[in-house]
């Protein structure tokens, strides 16, 4: 399974959202088996889900890991439960802009987890880590804080999104030979951990349609988690496609 996630990050109102999902269906109309998941902003998920659940797979932005509550402003796992089938978690601007730590993280992974939605593990370094030669070291803490408490029979349920800090939204990505090694990192974080490196790993971090295609060449990866590009249904849907045809597969809508 390939998959393209969007994350629409805070844009989009609710009548915007649904505009912009009429035209990704009009553009990706056959899009199996490529999982997509669009993430829209909370506020929009409802009409979204109301009216084009049986086109794309829908995914959360963030939740909160208590289940109900005096809790102002938060939306629970559990509220989210049969509204999406993913959720990202540990995204580095929750961790940057709203200090979200690693035993946060933890707990939305496991009540994600508890709640049958699939978390979207989000790591990676910053460019300060990575200048100091610290990447494979913070990549490796952030999946074994992340993941703490969480079973081998659940890890078939998780996604990791490598996503270096310095490349989200800055039109920079990495090296594909540094590529490819961060992915190996997190197989052989997985394997040591869980006797198994079989996890979706997943890049995000200024894809588009312009370099999607070198990116996915990197092999072992599963796909791509896309902010900016997302929000344009003709790149978004040439990624889609692109991930696709590296799958072996054609897409005849395009
Ligand atoms: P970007 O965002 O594609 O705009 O860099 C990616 C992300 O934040 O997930």
């Amino acid at each position: 399974m390939k998959y393209l996630i969007g994350n629409w990050k805070m844009n989009l109102g609710p009548s915007e959202s649904l505009n912009l999902v009429a035209e990704l269906i009009t553009k990706m109309s056959d899009f199996q088996p490529l999982e997509v998941v669009i993430c829209p902003s909370l506020l929009a998920l409802v009409p979204v889900f109301a009216k084009n659940k049986d086109h794309f797979s829908l995914g959360a932005q963030n939740c909160f890991y208590e289940d109900e509550g005096a809790f102002t402003g938060e939306v629970s796992a559990r509220q989210l439960e049969g509204l999406v089938g993913y959720c990202l978690v540990g995204h580095s601007e929750r961790r940057q802009l709203f200090n979200e730590n690693e035993t946060e993280v933890n707990h939305k992974v496991r009540a994600c987890l508890k709640n049958g939605i699939k978390p979207v593990l989000c790591i990676g370094e910053t460019l300060n880590q990575r200048q100091n030669g610290e990447t494979e070291t913070t990549l490796r803490n952030q999946l074994d804080g992340g993941l703490m408490g969480v079973g081998a029979s659940e890890i078939g349920k998780i996604l990791v999104a490598y996503e270096p800090v310095w490349a989200i939204g800055s039109g920079q990505t990495p090296k594909m030979d540094d590529l490819a090694h961060a992915v190996h990192i997190i197989q052989t974080q997985f394997e040591f951990m869980y006797g198994n490196s079989q996890v979706p790993v997943l890049y995000g971090g200024s894809v588009s349609d312009e370099n999607a295609e070198e990116i996915m060449s990197v092999p072992q990866l599963d796909g791509l988690l896309v902010g900016n590009s997302s929000l344009n249904p003709e790149k978004f849907a040439i990624i889609g496609e692109i991930i696709k045809r590296g799958s072996g597969l054609t897409w005849s809508q395009i």
